[in-house]
This record gives C-alpha cells, sequence and structure tokens, in this order.
C-alpha cells in the first residue's frame, strides 16, 4: 500500500547471509510493444525469487501550469520529460539493499501524485522497465541484462489506441495526433538506436513463450552465479549478444 509522505528512501540494508548486489535487468522497446507483459510473465517464473518491478513511467517530471494549459504540445517521448537524476538515485539505492519510495504518476492529469509514494523492497532482481531506460549510460551501465521487446509498429499502435482510449481517458484523434507528431519520430530518433544496446531482443513481446523461458533460465544461471560469486570471488562471467 502506498506510503502517506516521507522522504524519497526508507529502509535498511539486507540483513541476510552477507551482502549480496541485486541483479538488475532493463526491459526496452516502443510504446506498447508488451514490455510490461514480458516483465511480468518473468516474475511469474521466478517467483522463488524477491523481484521488484521499477517503472520509467514513474519518473516523468509532472507538468507545470503552463504546460498543462499547452499539452498537446508537450513531447512525452523525449529524454528529457523523465526525472533521470531521481531514477538513477532510486536504482542505486536498490543495487545497495536499501528500500525506495517510487513516484507515483497520473496519466491522466500528467501530474505526479504530491503524497503518495509505492514502496519498493530491496530484492534479488530488480527490473527496470521503459521505452528510454536504455538512453542514459549511467542507467544502462548499472544493468546486468538489457532486453529489448521488438514488436511491429502496426501491433503497438492498434494497441496503443484503445490503451490510451479505455486507461488513459484520451480520445482517437488526439491519440493519433500525438503519436504522428512525438510518439513516431522520438521512437526513430530515441529509442531505436538505443537497441543495440540489447543482449536480448524480443520478437512479439509476451506472446513469445520460448523467448521468456531462455531468459528465465539464463537469470536462474545468474542468481547461481551471484551466489558463486559470494563464495569464489574470483570466478568471472563472460557476457554475450544474442538474438532470439
Ligand atoms: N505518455 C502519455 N502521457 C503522459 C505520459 C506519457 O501519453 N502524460 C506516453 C508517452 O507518449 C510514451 C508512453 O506514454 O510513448 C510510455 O508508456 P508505454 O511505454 O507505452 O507504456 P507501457 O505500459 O510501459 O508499455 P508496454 O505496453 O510496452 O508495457
Amino acid at each position: 500500500s502506498p506510503i502517506i509522505g516521507g522522504a524519497s528512501h526508507v529502509g535498511s540494508p539486507l540483513a541476510d547471509d552477507g551482502p549480496r548486489q541485486p541483479f538488475v535487468i532493463g526491459v526496452s522497446g516502443g510504446t506498447a510493444s508488451g514490455k510490461t507483459t514480458v516483465c511480468d510473465m518473468i516474475i511469474q517464473q521466478l517467483h522463488d525469487h524477491r523481484v521488484v518491478l521499477v517503472n520509467q513511467d514513474s519518473f516523468y517530471r509532472g507538468l507545470t501550469a503552463e504546460e498543462s494549459e499547452y499539452v498537446h504540445e508537450y513531447n512525452f517521448d523525449h529524454p528529457d520529460a523523465f526525472d533521470t537524476e531521481q531514477l538513477l538515485e532510486c536504482i542505486e539505492k536498490l543495487r545497495c539493499g536499501l528500500a525506495v519510495n517510487v513516484p507515483i504518476y497520473d496519466f491522466t492529469n500528467h501530474r505526479r501524485c504530491s503524497e503518495s509514494f509505492r514502496k519498493v523492497n530491496a530484492s534479488d532482481v530488480i527490473i527496470l522497465e521503459g521505452i528510454l531506460v536504455f538512453h542514459d549510460s549511467r542507467v544502462r551501465n548499472m544493468m546486468d541484462m538489457k532486453i529489448f521487446v521488438d514488436t511491429d509498429a502496426d501491433i503497438r499502435l492498434a494497441r496503443r489506441i484503445r490503451r490510451d482510449t479505455v486507461e488513459r481517458g484520451r480520445d482517437v484523434n488526439s491519440v493519433l495526433e500525438q503519436y504522428a507528431k512525438f510518439v513516431k519520430p522520438a521512437f526513430d530518433d530515441f529509442v531505436l538506436p538505443t537497441k543495440k544496446y540489447a543482449d536480448v531482443i524480443i520478437p512479439r513481446g509476451g506472446d513469445n513463450h520460448v523467448a521468456i523461458d531462455l531468459i528465465v533460465q539464463h537469470i536462474r544461471t545468474k542468481l547461481g552465479q551471484h551466489d558463486l560469486c559470494k563464495i569464489y570471488p574470483n570466478v568471472y562471467v563472460i557476457q554475450s549478444t544474442f538474438q532470439i
């Protein structure tokens, strides 16, 4: 349940059988590509581990009164729309085994909820999901594994229209206008160029059960190696890039 008020960080370092740095996974991809579904499926399959999901959307800057007046001119798909410093701080704390308070963002009024936060506890696996999570090199460098969800643009647009009209209080015309003016150009300029940083590229998102199974197997292996590294600190892990 949300914490009312409070500072941006709470809790104390994980106190179990010694320090263990969480495994950080980044999940990126265009709007409505199925990032959330992929994350949910990974979380379900890793039910025997402590896994937390952090959405980049939570770190959208709230609009000022002036920006709200011209909301149709605001580019929510530009990297500057996010408070990346705050996101960075949050992931750094989680990596150190501290719990954090993540802001709650409201897509209907483009504002942050000023008093409530979502408390995210320290965990074994941290999944960071969002259209631009690979954009900032500092955020990217904190990730142990990077996944890009690669879904066709027509499928994404169809999903986006349905989602924005049903869940985000928009009308079809405004969704199409925003898509043509901001979403598609920003995808080409900022999201797609970060695909090259991915370790794994998943076609068809959440429909791709084989890819999710392989990814979960890999995470399990790495979590095992995390334990091994505690016992044998000189064990090296070699990373490779592959496409499923
Ligand atoms: N956005 C918006 N209005 C806001 C804030 C963001 O329309 N006030 C839109 C941006 O245009 C951006 C999108 O929200 O393209 C980012 O969310 P998206 O990645 O589509 O949502 P997820 O649910 O994370 O996507 P997925 O379906 O891949 O899980």
